[in-house]
């Protein structure tokens, strides 16, 4: 029996280790794998990375809005992040007259930079492990609520007094490892963020949505912003009077150039992984709900591209929606191939029988931890068709535009219906009800939505289970309903589907223009599958989601008990993160091998293609390179684009700067390879890669394409 176990835990060891690359680590710990960085090539010290008592790395990078990573490279607190993050408030600033996204656009001075309301940016201040003051009430026998209210209390408190510590501070406490580990987030913002420039789309996003998530790409995805603060350097909303920012750190630009092997950090904000979900989870996600999803997003992007092909204002309008669903569609595509491809079930079942038996070894681990994975099975078993209601629920039901837009007037219709209300507040949200409709309308075709509703309406009656059908699904089946002919129906008689209308009863919505509205057939349709998601799915979601919270806790920690020479990192969570990893290419299948990075040639190729609208470039970039004028940045007589390494990033690190061993900045990462699409779940050295643009390309764009003399003569170029 002992052999057994310690063959096992061998076995676990070896299997186990972790793998170089892997990971998205805590700025704050990145002591523990300093060693092994500085092993790859790294020159700098933890210290030089994140610290509290000096300036350091941290300093120079921001979150950008709510989803994006960006990185002060001035000392006028410029600020470069990718195109796509920067993608609509470039939108927002054009017009015919004058189209940013069309053209490009080149602030010449401080006065013709252009200010983006709502617009936020944030520097971490610090973080501090919280974990022993906030678990310190928490007792065994709590059960999740309570726990979560205790813990809730202390973090209110820490939160509120880090707040005070400084101007425009926000904190937050975050969970780690499922609540295995809690840390406090103190973060400075600045919301005066203006716009200096940005490449025209034929650039920015050369290749569209033919390239996204795929090598090789060649895309310029970069945009320029810069921070203001007051005359004290501190943050402040927008005024004509403010000045940029002066920041504790930027990072200086490197044209050295890389070569395959060099050493690469990435530094930002990822959003969201899930690297410990059992093989269960795993085979809801590709047998279910990925299959489902893309599905869904099929019907949707079939619909939008026939009469985005058909009508060019119907394409302009739908540009950014198609971008929008088509992207994270991809990506599910790409991610459910990649699982069965590393037989990421296989594999999660493996590492649970070792659990299993190692759980097994003694009494004590076994009242532990040898519950758990039965009790997974059944938990999933159980989520499995809740959760196929709640992907129909966002993707069918709130993909139907209509749909969803009648459910933003839950609640002013409430206001309106209730004699209590106050009339101020009343007024204020129905003034903001009013511009959203105009919003709305501006980018809205009622004939692409009509076939979008009878399509999903038809794909929800076909595959969600009929005890989770709502009562107008079940009734349309009675009569036997086309549903283009329902459609048709729905779509004419409904008052949302009208702006005129919809605004006319907004204008003077009382207690029966509400209830004109709340009997419209849109609106009952969305308050039918409401209703249905409420009392049947909704409760029971929640416990199960919650209790596996508290498994996954229990899980992690008996992971961590079986494998104490693994270092593991947490799950990302939009929280600062590290990543390391070397320049390099791979051989995505059988016979083909590609190469670490691109250059200019690439885009004249591509542009050959004469059929694909996305690889059109701008005219001027052509002459660039029919001339071969270069300049400074001819490497081997082109111009390097971009090029991918082996550092672990996801969604949030778009706009992450690259830096290179000695903390230069490379490179802003953009995007993933198609083949890694799955490291969210499972990463793979030999197939994951993320993409970066080299910045050497973004020098050359900068000045000799835009000639914006003043942007370069702002950064500090290092050899
Ligand atoms: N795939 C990248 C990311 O996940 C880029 C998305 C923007 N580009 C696009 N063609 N939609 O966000
Ligand atoms: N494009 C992604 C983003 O916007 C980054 C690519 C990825 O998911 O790795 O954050």
């Amino acid at each position: 029996m002992k052999r057994i176990v310690l063959l096992v835990l061998l076995s676990i060891s070896f299997i186990l280790k972790g793998i170089a690359d892997e990971g998205m680590w805590i700025p704050m710990l990145i002591g523990k794998n300093i060693a092994e960085m500085q092993r790859m090539g790294f020159k700098l010290t933890a210290e030089d990375l994140y610290s509290v008592n000096k300036t350091s790395l941290k300093d120079a990078i921001v979150q950008f809005g709510g989803g994006c990573t960006g990185e002060v490279i001035s000392e006028q607190g410029l600020l470069i992040t990718n195109h796509h993050c920067g993608y609509s408030q470039i939108q927002s600033h054009s017009t015919i007259e004058r189209n940013l996204l069309a053209n490009g656009y080149w602030a010449n001075n401080l006065t013709e930079e252009l200010p983006n309301p709502g617009l936020k940016v944030r520097f971490l201040v610090r973080m501090d492990d919280v974990t022993h003051q906030v678990l310190k009430n928490v007792t065994p026998a709590m059960n999740e609520r309570e726990r979560s209210l205790t813990i809730q209390q202390v973090a209110d408190s820490l939160i509120s007094q880090a707040q005070k510590e400084g101007i425009a501070y926000e904190a937050m406490v975050y969970p780690f490892y499922y609540g295995n580990q809690y840390f406090l987030f103190v973060y400075q913002v600045f919301e005066d963020i203006r716009l200096v420039g940005t490449p025209p789309d034929a650039i920015g996003k050369f290749g569209g949505d033919t390239d996204n998530w795929e090598w090789p790409r060649h895309t310029g995805d970069f945009s320029l912003f810069r921070i203001y603060a007051d005359k004290n350097n501190n943050p402040a909303p927008y005024s004509p009077d403010n000045v940029p920012y002066k920041p504790k750190k930027f990072l200086k630009i490197s044209t050295k150039g890389i070569k395959e092997g060099d050493f690469t950090l990435v530094y930002g904000f990822p959003g969201r992984t899930q690297q410990y979900i059992t093989s269960h989870a795993v085979e809801l996600l590709i047998n279910q709900s990925n299959p489902h999803k893309i599905e869904l997003r099929n019907t949707r992007l079939s619909i939008f591209n026939n009469f985005m092909n058909a009508n060019d204002t119907i394409k302009i309008k739908y540009a950014a929606k198609h971008a929008r669903v088509a992207n994270a569609w991809k990506k599910w595509i790409g991610e459910t191939i990649g699982l069965k491809r590393l037989d990421a079930v296989g594999k999660k079942q493996e590492l649970e029988a070792m659990f299993n038996a190692w759980a097994s070894s003694n009494p004590e681990l076994k009242e532990r931890y040898g519950w758990l994975l039965p009790k997974f099975a059944e938990l999933y078993s159980e989520l499995s068709p809740l959760s196929l209601v709640v992907d129909y629920r966002n993707e069918a039901v709130y993909g139907v535009e209509l749909i969803s837009f009648a459910s933003r007037f839950d609640r002013l219709l409430g206001m309106a219906l209730d004699s209590t209300t106050d009339v101020k507040k009343f007024q204020e949200l129905r003034e903001r009800m009013k511009n959203y409709v105009k919003s709305f309308f501006k980018d809205f075709e009622i004939a692409v939505d009509r076939e979008v509703f009878a399509a999903l309406m038809q794909a929800y009656t076909e595959r969600v289970p009929e005890n989770l059908q709502p009562e107008f699904i079940q009734r349309s089946k009675k009569q036997n309903v086309n549903w283009r002919q329902m459609a048709q129906q729905i779509y004419t008689q409904s008052a949302f589907s009208d702006s005129i209308r919809v605004l006319t009863l907004l204008n003077d919505l009382d207690s029966s223009s509400a209830k004109e509205l709340l009997n419209d057939p849109i609106f009952g349709i969305y308050y039918d599958f409401e209703y249905l998601y409420r009392s049947n799915v909704e409760q029971r979601y929640y416990q199960i989601t919650d209790s596996l919270e508290i498994l996954y806790r229990t899980y992690i920690e008996g992971l961590m008990h079986m494998q104490p020479e693994k270092r593991f990192f947490p799950d990302a969570n939009s929280t600062l993160r590290i990543t390391y990893g070397k320049v390099a290419g791979f051989e995505p299948h059988d016979g083909a091998i590609y190469n670490y990075f691109t250059t200019i040639d690439g885009i004249y190729e591509k542009s050959q293609q004469h059929d694909i609208p996305d690889y059109v470039p701008p005219k001027r970039l052509i002459e660039l390179y029919q001339t071969k004028d270069y300049g400074p940045y001819t490497v081997n007589g082109t111009v390097p684009v971009a090029f991918i390494a082996t550092n672990h990033t996801t969604g949030g690190n778009s706009g992450s700067p690259v830096l290179d061993a000695e903390g230069n900045l490379i490179g802003v990462n953009f995007d993933r390879c198609w083949e890694s699409t799955m490291s969210d779940v499972m990463f793979d050295p030999k197939y994951c890669r993320n993409i970066t643009l080299d910045i050497r390309y973004f020098l050359f764009i900068v000045d000799k394409y835009a000639g914006a003399k003043n942007i370069l003569s702002e950064l500090v170029l290092v050899q």
